[in-house]
């Protein structure tokens, strides 16, 4: 099974490789708004990880790092990883443009021990990070591996909800909730920022369950501080939402309040 996962992790790389490229390009991720001082960070996880000034921070799956730099601009001391050495080479190049602090790693997260041998004070990571891994109960051993005793974890992701709609409308339940060592396959084509950009791509992912999750981190040793459900997206990335308050996203016409996005905050 490792070795297919290496082969499903690899393909996905290459994805992120040209996605990374595309985004920089985005206005979904409006890079120039950015380079101006404005955050790219939400205010979910703002008000829920609070003040991080003097702190480390280790950011997994940092994409080009703007949310990193965005850490580093309210003084934490922030060090970004990201499997796509696109998005690295990007994130070093904004550090360095924007003259703020920070070190990027390039590795896939499951080899961060070959590469980073210290500890953390805070473990950030957000939107749209767990779909990409074959293994929680290894990722949640390496969040508690990173994290100093009496750290703080915090993350803000989809919920696994979302994960099970099908993907014009959003009406229908066309994938399963649970876990599956068969990732699904899809063909992407532009990316979630930029639909009708001219890119194609085959993409891996995997469902994980909100009980996964939670169980994952517990069974690595962290006590969790609190599991949020939000009842919409601060994302505008799938084509079947609605801004229904300013920055806040639904499913279209939907009647009913669902589960759209989760936060945890757990110590080790
Ligand atoms: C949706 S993005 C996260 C975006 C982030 N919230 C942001 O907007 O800055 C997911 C990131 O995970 C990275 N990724 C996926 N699988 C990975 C792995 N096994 N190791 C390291 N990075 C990985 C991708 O390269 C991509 O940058």
């Amino acid at each position: 099974m490792i070795s297919t996962n290496r082969v499903y992790v690899e393909t996905n790389r290459r994805l992120w490789d040209g996605w990374a490229k595309l985004h920089a390009k985005s206005d979904f991720y409006d890079l120039e708004r950015f380079k101006t001082g404005k955050t790219t960070l939400k205010s979910v996880e703002l008000e829920e990880l609070g003040d991080v000034a003097g702190r480390s921070l280790l950011h997994l799956q940092c994409h080009f790092g703007m949310d990193t730099l965005s850490w580093a601009r309210r003084g934490a001391q922030v060090t970004g990883v990201d499997f796509s050495q696109q998005a690295i080479s990007l994130a070093r190049s904004l550090s360095e443009e924007l003259k703020l602090s920070g070190e990027f790693i390039c590795s896939d997260i499951f080899e961060l021990p070959e590469v980073l041998d210290r500890q953390f004070d805070i473990l950030f990571t957000s939107y749209g990070v767990l779909e990409w891994l074959p293994d929680l109960q290894r990722w949640a051993q390496l969040v508690a591996r990173y994290l100093k005793p009496g750290g703080t974890f915090y993350m803000v992701e989809f919920h696994p909800f979302v994960g099970m709609l099908d993907d014009d409308a959003g009406q229908r339940i066309e994938y399963d909730y649970f876990f599956s060592a068969e990732p699904i396959r899809s063909e992407e084509q532009g990316s979630y920022a930029d639909p009708e950009a001219d890119f194609s791509h085959t993409s891996y992912v995997w469902a994980h369950s909100l009980g996964e999750t939670v169980t994952a981190l517990i069974s690595a040793g962290l006590r969790l501080d609190f599991l949020h459900e939000f009842p919409y997206s601060v994302y505008n990335c799938w084509r079947f939402f609605e801004e229904r308050a300013p920055g806040k996203y639904e499913i279209i016409d939907s009647k009913h309040a669902m589960p759209l996005m989760f936060s945890i905050r757990a110590t080790r």
